[in-house]
């Protein structure tokens, strides 16, 4: 994005979330890798995007898709090697794409080196590096805490007769973040990363620095459903969110501040109260600490209209907002809302104040797709199978074209290849998801208003939110119809964009359209 003045690059752009292993592969091994990411920067760039976030590509066992560590500073050989990286970012940057990746501090995989020594005895130097502790009197775990994939958050080491802490799985044992050779040890791989000329981290799981070190226990959760997995039966009371933790985001950000331009972006689900924390004192914390208000809620105009303004009052004075509908853990929005509603919601997302992160696919309209069993990959389906809670089908590979593979590989894919109309087939079309959300970021990037306004509410009731963005003396005004009947509505302005197809109406209209996003000029 050209600048003409201070305005941070990550302020002004959009964000595209890469999931490696589905985007697309060249190897011919039915698994995505980065040779794969460096064959389709073109499609990004015709999407219109600033910056790509890439899912983790380290060294890793895969007991968790990449999110268990093996070595924080390598490439695991699935994606490809480091010159594969180092060329994929010249690649990227050379067409004004921006690279982030992501970085998984709270837990290392237990295969990590630094975990196996720790492991070791109970007086290596690495003990301490990872969260041990006495088993209680009845041999029974230290706290009630539960795994976010189910299971007690402790599992017994029978050779050094102590416990240790995974908040994700076992073979996701938690970092200790007290220890100040460990956060040195973090730092300086975000240094070696810095150093490669990646321009941030999407920061992974922050919530889970540094628990409460007395170990209190978990609080109950009185509204607890079976459906909701285990984990949620208790709430996180001292699990998450605790003081350390804030303090190493302070200390993570001071890292990219060591750099020009880097950005933050945190992950750390929460209330919104909490969420908002990861700004940091003096906002000296995340960049952006993700807001995922939207991504798991109800839809409908007014709840929406609510979640905005709520969260526009939340922001520390200075913090920039951002947007996220959908990411590799939680349900695709065109399941959630279905096809007609999903490109209102992509409006929404790209003409909200603050800035939006789009996931892979998004882009295409995919919904979430269907697994058989024996293809199961994500831990969390295999250990509380028939909830829907695991996360394969938002994971599935991209469909580029109608080839067999669907362009995605010449091989036997590690996951079925997503349904849907393909990127070859939606490109250029009048109506596709694609043709609007490449519209929308192309008008996004052509009006400063859209990327730099105020929010203002204009109208919301249980079917329909007006709001406008603001300028000096430039008004934008967006106009969203939550329900699928035609909405009467005041409207004024030249409409921009619609969500439907066709003509435009050349003057503001009186009504909305079934399922009508529109935007309007005022002046
Ligand atoms: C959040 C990531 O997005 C998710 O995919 C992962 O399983 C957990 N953190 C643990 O790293
Ligand atoms: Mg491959």
């Amino acid at each position: 994005m050209k600048q003409t003045d201070q305005t941070p690059w990550w302020q002004d752009g959009i964000i595209y979330q890469i999931y490696p292993r589905s985007f697309q592969d060249s190897d011919g091994d039915g698994v995505g890798d980065l040779n794969g990411i460096a064959r389709r920067l073109d499609h990004l760039v015709d999407l219109g995007v600033d910056a790509v976030w890439i899912s983790p590509i380290y060294p890793s066992p895969g007991k968790d898709a990449g999110y268990d560590v093996s070595d924080y500073c390598g490439i695991d050989p699935l994606f490809g090697t480091l010159a594969d990286f180092d060329a994929l970012v010249a690649a990227a940057h050379g067409r004004g794409l921006k690279v982030l990746m992501d970085f998984v501090p709270s837990h290392s995989s237990d295969r990590h080196p630094w975990f196996l020594e720790s492991r070791s005895s109970r007086d290596n130097p690495k003990r301490d590096w990872y969260v041990w502790r006495d088993a209680r009197p009845d041999g029974s775990p230290p706290n009630n805490w539960i795994s976010e994939f189910a299971g007690p958050a402790w599992t017994w080491d029978e050779a050094t007769g102590q416990y240790w802490l995974n908040i994700y799985l076992p073979e996701q044992p938690a970092l200790n973040w007290r220890n100040p050779d460990v956060r040195q040890a973090m730092y300086d791989a975000m240094r070696f990363w810095f150093d490669r000329g990646v321009d941030g981290f999407r920061v992974d799981a922050a919530e889970h620095l540094a628990p409460d070190d007395r170990l209190r226990d978990n609080l109950p959760n009185p509204d607890w459903t079976e459906d909701m997995g285990p984990a949620r039966s208790l709430f996180r009371t001292f699990s998450s969110h605790q003081p350390a933790g804030f303090d190493a985001v302070h200390e993570m950000r001071a890292v990219a501040d060591e750099y020009e331009d880097r950005v933050l972006v945190g992950e750390a689900y929460g209330t919104l109260d909490e969420v908002v924390q990861y700004y940091g004192r003096d906002l000296k914390g995340f960049h952006l600490p993700f807001n995922f208000e939207l991504i798991n809620a109800p839809w409908d105009a007014r709840h929406i209209a609510g979640y905005i303004d709520t969260y526009e009052a939340a922001i520390p004075k200075g913090g920039w907002p951002n947007w996220v509908l959908g990411n590799h853990d939680r349900k695709r929005i065109a399941s959630r809302v279905g096809q007609a509603q999903a490109r209102v919601a992509a409006m929404l997302l790209l003409t909200l104040r603050g800035t939006p992160t789009l996931y892979q696919g998004d882009e295409l309209g995919l919904e979430n797709g269907h697994v058989p069993p024996e293809m199961v990959q994500d831990p969390w389906e295999k250990n509380v199978p028939g909830f829907g809670l695991g996360r394969d089908p938002v994971r599935m590979p991209i469909p580029w074209d109608d080839t067999e593979g669907r362009g995605f590989t010449t091989g036997t894919p590690w996951l079925p290849v997503a349904d849907g109309p393909s990127v070859i087939d939606q490109r250029g079309a009048e109506t596709t998801m694609l043709t609007l959300t490449q519209r929308m970021i192309a008008l996004r990037r052509a009006e400063i208003t859209l990327r730099r306004g105020e929010y203002r509410r204009l109208h919301g009731d249980d079917h329909v939110l007006v709001f406008a963005r603001d300028r000096e003396d430039a008004r934008l005004v967006v106009a969203l119809n939550f329900t699928d009947r035609d909405q009467l509505v005041a409207l004024e302005g030249t409409p921009l964009l619609s969500t439907v197809p066709g003509e435009l109406p050349e003057t503001a209209p009186g009504s909305l359209r079934a399922n009508e996003g529109l935007v309007l000029r005022v002046r």
